[in-house]
């Protein structure tokens, strides 16, 4: 594989499973170092790191819950003092807690925000300095095509994955003339632990909606998050791009 991003430090939000992991793996087989950061498993995490290690890449642990300012804060004083820059960020971190909105609690709408648009806030917040500082660097934001269309049942989901949309493009016009390149991906229905606990009546109904009828890989979210973290991707910034079979067009 192509080592175009070798000698870059890249931190990966949220990255013991699923999408994050994927994207993980993905940047380490391009040659970055990368940062696994987790919240829950520390286990699941050490795993990552050690079979990026095992296929010969660079990998570290670190915990951080992102969605606690002071936490974030203090992650990246210890990552910049442990490897002196940021030059990939990946906002992967996120968790869902669906209801109608009739029934949705105003602790349900929070704790969705807080995570996953705030959660995104306080990395970039705390990582713009060094952005700023290296005249350059690769902001990747997972944000989702709930996010692009609403979905019914995801009202705080999807308004905080819009929210990542409103942010991504703000800080793109503003880290623009530095150098720094700021997207989202919108990812459709991937195959994850996120979409495991479907029914099997709503994944088929899914999957009638979306045009190339299946679920995606991680994989599949993981080789875009590789492109816009290369030096190809240096004049796209401001993008939402969908990974999603088609649903979102
Ligand atoms: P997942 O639930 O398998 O993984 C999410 C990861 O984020 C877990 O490792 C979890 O521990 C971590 N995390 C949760 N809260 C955290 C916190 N406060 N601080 C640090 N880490 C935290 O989910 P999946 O499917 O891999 O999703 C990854 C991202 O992709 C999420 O932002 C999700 O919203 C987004 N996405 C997923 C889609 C899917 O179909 N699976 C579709 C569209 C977007």
């Amino acid at each position: 594989m192509e080592q175009n991003l070798q000698g870059k430090v890249a931190l990966v939000t949220g990255a013991g499973r699923g999408i994050g992991k994927a994207i993980a793996l993905e940047l380490a087989a391009h040659g970055a170092m990368v940062i696994v950061n987790y919240n829950g498993s520390k286990e699941a995490a050490e795993k990552v790191a050690e079979e990026i290690r095992s296929m010969g890449g660079q990998a570290v642990c670190c915990s951080c819950n992102v969605a606690d300012a002071e936490a974030c804060e203090q992650m990246v004083k210890d990552l910049l003092s442990q490897f002196g820059k940021v030059d990939i960020l990946v906002n992967n971190a996120g968790i869902t807690k669906d209801n109608l909105i009739l029934r949705m609690t105003e602790e349900e709408f929070d704790r969705v925000l807080d995570v996953n648009l705030k959660g995104t806030y306080h990395t970039i917040r705390q990582l713009a300095k060094n952005f700023l500082k290296n005249k350059g660097g690769k902001i990747i934001n997972i944000s989702s095509v709930s996010g692009v269309l609403g979905n019914a049942g995801q009202a705080n989901y999807a308004a905080s994955k819009a929210g990542i949309i409103g942010l991504t493009k703000s800080i793109a016009r503003e880290l623009g003339s530095r150098n720094v390149c700021v997207n989202a991906i919108a990812p459709g229905f991937i195959e994850t632990d996120m979409t495991a606990a479907l029914s099997e009546s709503s994944r088929a109904a899914l999957e009638e909606r979306i045009p190339m009828k299946r679920l995606g890989q991680a994989r599949e979210v993981a080789a875009l998050a590789a492109f816009l973290a290369s030096d190809k991707a240096d004049y796209i910034t401001g993008q939402v791009i969908c990974v999603d079979g088609g649903m979102a067009m």
